[in-house]
């Protein structure tokens, strides 16, 4: 009898979605026999049945295209927005599992997906997941797609800062996307030769990163480059995060609750500012001007990377590998060349984030690269 997969991007997209869904697609087709499936927008197209076959022609010609051609959202099943409403669609997501005769589903994605995945497995699914984040924060898989076609996007944009930053003797202040980890912008600010390099696990003291600024212009060079990850925090700020936390976690009546939930959110408000504020700061401290560029989602768009396309293409056909050895309820972790099974329950809700004795990090110190502590 046929067997039957279906295949979804969920989270952000990334590039190399495409080469990956192609990977699982192409080698399931062609070497197993198997049957292929797609659902729109992630975990809203499986409740609502939305699929499209996933056979040679439309899985030919994506191997370069950015984004994913099944369309993604970040909805989760137990947590799904239903007519103004928030609802747990598990069951419905479950019969569509069963109305496709599907003998597996592989969900792409980063962490949030992972923990996605497992729940639906817990409810009785024969789940497969790929890692899937420019943000290269998923746990217990060497490196995710999409981080390395950001990495170089991220990278050509600190190479081209800088002819503009020593021509006017500025300090550029450079934010890169991340989350709450800091690998793309260690990576681009240790590729791109930047200066000082501000990171979420290394919490940034404004005195050192002004002074690491200052010695730079006594020693001769009158610009600097900052590259910040858009989920850093100076030791003010996250002081000032944690006070709130607590005081909320603590808090004994209502009047309580409302004021450290709204001071909170205050707090988050200005850490998501946090680089214009960086940047004036610094003016002030080095009497140097100062620019901001925000790179944003031009992170997550565009062709992938051959280094993210050949990952993508052995990932997925090493899922499809899995499933006709008939193994689920697993991540498909890169491991050096290969790739290795890895259960959901030791990925999800982990995350993976900068060792602070990490050897990129040995290493930009030992060249004199600032981490602002
Ligand atoms: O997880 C990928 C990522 O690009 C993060 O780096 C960033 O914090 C987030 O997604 C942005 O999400 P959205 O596209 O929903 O604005």
């Amino acid at each position: 009898m046929d067997r039957n997969i279906g295949i979804l991007t969920a989270g952000g997209d990334s590039p190399g979605l495409n080469a990956a869904i192609r990977g699982i697609g192409k080698a399931a087709h062609r070497t197993y026999g198997m049957n292929v499936i797609g659902f729109r927008d992630g975990f809203r197209g499986l409740m609502q049945n939305r699929t499209i076959r996933l056979d040679g022609s439309t899985l030919s010609g994506i191997l370069t295209a950015g984004g994913t051609i099944l369309g993604t959202s970040r909805d989760k099943p137990h947590k799904m927005p239903v007519g103004g409403r928030t609802m747990d669609m598990t069951d419905l997501m479950v019969e569509n599992y069963h109305a496709n005769h599907l003998d597996a589903l592989v969900c792409l994605g980063g962490g949030g997906t992972q923990k996605n995945a497992l729940h639906l497995a817990k409810a009785g699914l024969r789940v497969l997941t790929l890692p899937k984040t420019i943000d290269n924060d998923v746990a217990m898989t060497d490196v995710t797609f999409g981080y390395d076609t950001a990495l170089t996007i991220a990278t050509e944009t600190i190479d081209r800062l800088h002819s503009t930053a020593h021509s006017h003797h500025r300090i550029v202040v450079v934010e890169v996307m991340g989350h709450n980890a800091g690998w793309l912008a260690l990576g681009s600010g240790l590729a791109g030769g930047a200066d000082v390099i501000l990171i979420p696990e290394i919490r940034y003291d404004l005195e050192r990163v002004a002074q690491a600024v200052i010695e730079r212009r006594q020693a001769g060079s009158t610009f600097s480059i900052i590259a910040v990850s858009e989920g850093a925090l100076s030791r003010e700020q996250a002081d000032n995060l944690d006070k709130w936390k607590t005081r909320r976690k603590n808090a004994g009546n209502e009047y309580e609750l409302r004021k450290a939930t709204l001071k909170l959110e205050q707090a988050r408000q200005e850490q998501a500012e946090h680089t214009h504020r960086l940047a004036r700061k610094l003016e002030d401290l080095t009497r140097l001007e100062s620019r901001v560029t925000i790179l944003g989602h031009v992170q997550r768009g565009g062709v992938p990377s051959p280094g993210d396309r050949v990952l993508a293409t052995r990932l997925g056909s090493a899922c499809a590998r899995y499933i006709d050895e008939g193994i689920h309820g697993v991540m498909v972790a890169a491991r050096g060349e290969g790739t290795e099974p890895v259960p959901l329950e030791e990925v999800a809700g982990r995350r993976k984030t900068v060792p602070l004795d990490h050897p990129w990090v040995r290493s930009a110190r030992s060249l004199g690269i600032g981490f602002g502590d």
